[in-house]
């Protein structure tokens, strides 16, 4: 990470996991022994009918909520979708967008870039989601589809706009397999992903934009991820569901020694 030019972000998603009544109590568990003082945001993305559960119970807090996905559009025929000014009168502050588990659902790169500017309309943060599957990895072909994927969410996205989406580096091999990249095969990409930003928009919103990594990230290998340059912070799945265990990667990510 590099505080001095972006800042850190530890978000948890949480799938399709929890009940509104569970919400509740991991909201308790975790104000209880959050870490005080300054230090890095913090997002929580819950499933949709959790969101007013957890905006309630963070009101008084510096955690922001999110949602997992929106719908492109403003509104209309689209049954059991979300429009991202919905998510926004509920109380979010962020919104994932282009996760592998819903591009492995069918969810184009179109569709993404979609859904990256309605999020931005509407004022949410997008976490955009990129990676490749472990053929990919295996064939070599890594930074061309990271680099085509960013490519496609940014497209059409302004300088404006530009400064408030956050990246996601989720390799498809490293999600709930409990297998994570090395550090060094995280900022590889990573590092891309920040030039293929310089090319689009230039140096400063690229010395300026937080990318995070995702897959298998926990306690114990938080730090030596975030201690990479270009690893701004972590999307958590598995291990933010659990108070202590995501207390502890803000923990990691607090440390002054990276
Ligand atoms: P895990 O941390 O459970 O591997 O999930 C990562 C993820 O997909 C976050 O979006």
């Amino acid at each position: 990470m590099n505080r001095k030019y972006r800042k850190t972000v530890i978000a948890g998603n949480w799938k399709m996991n929890k009940t509104p009544s569970e919400t509740k109590a991991f909201m308790t568990e975790f104000k209880a022994i959050m870490p005080k003082g300054r230090w890095c945001d913090v997002a929580l993305c819950v499933p949709a009918v959790c969101i007013p559960a957890a905006v309630k119970a963070m009101r008084e807090t510096r955690i922001g909520i999110g949602a997992q996905n929106c719908n492109a559009n403003a509104a209309g025929a689209y049954t059991g979708e979300i429009a991202a000014n919905m998510l926004v009168d509920a109380g979010c502050k962020y919104v994932i967008i282009g996760h592998s588990e819903r591009r492995a659902a069918g969810e184009t790169d179109a569709d993404v870039n979609a859904k990256v500017h309605a999020a931005l309309e509407n004022g949410l943060i997008p976490i955009v989601c990129v990676g490749e599957s472990l053929a990919q990895r295996e064939t070599g072909i890594t930074t061309e589809w990271v680099t085509l994927q960013i490519k496609s969410a940014l497209d059409g996205i302004g300088e404006d706009q530009i400064r408030r989406i956050i990246i996601a580096y989720e390799p498809i091999w490293a999600i709930g397999t409990g297998k994570t990249a090395t550090p060094e095969q995280a900022e590889e990409v990573c590092e891309n992903i920040r030039t293929v930003v310089r090319k689009l928009f230039g140096a400063k919103i690229a010395r300026a934009i937080s990318v995070l990594y995702g897959g298998s990230m926990n306690e114990k290998n938080a730090y030596d991820l975030l201690a990479q340059p270009d690893i701004d912070g972590g999307l958590i799945g598995g291990a933010s569901l659990v108070p202590e265990k995501f207390v502890k990667i803000i923990e990691a990510a607090n440390q002054p020694t990276i």
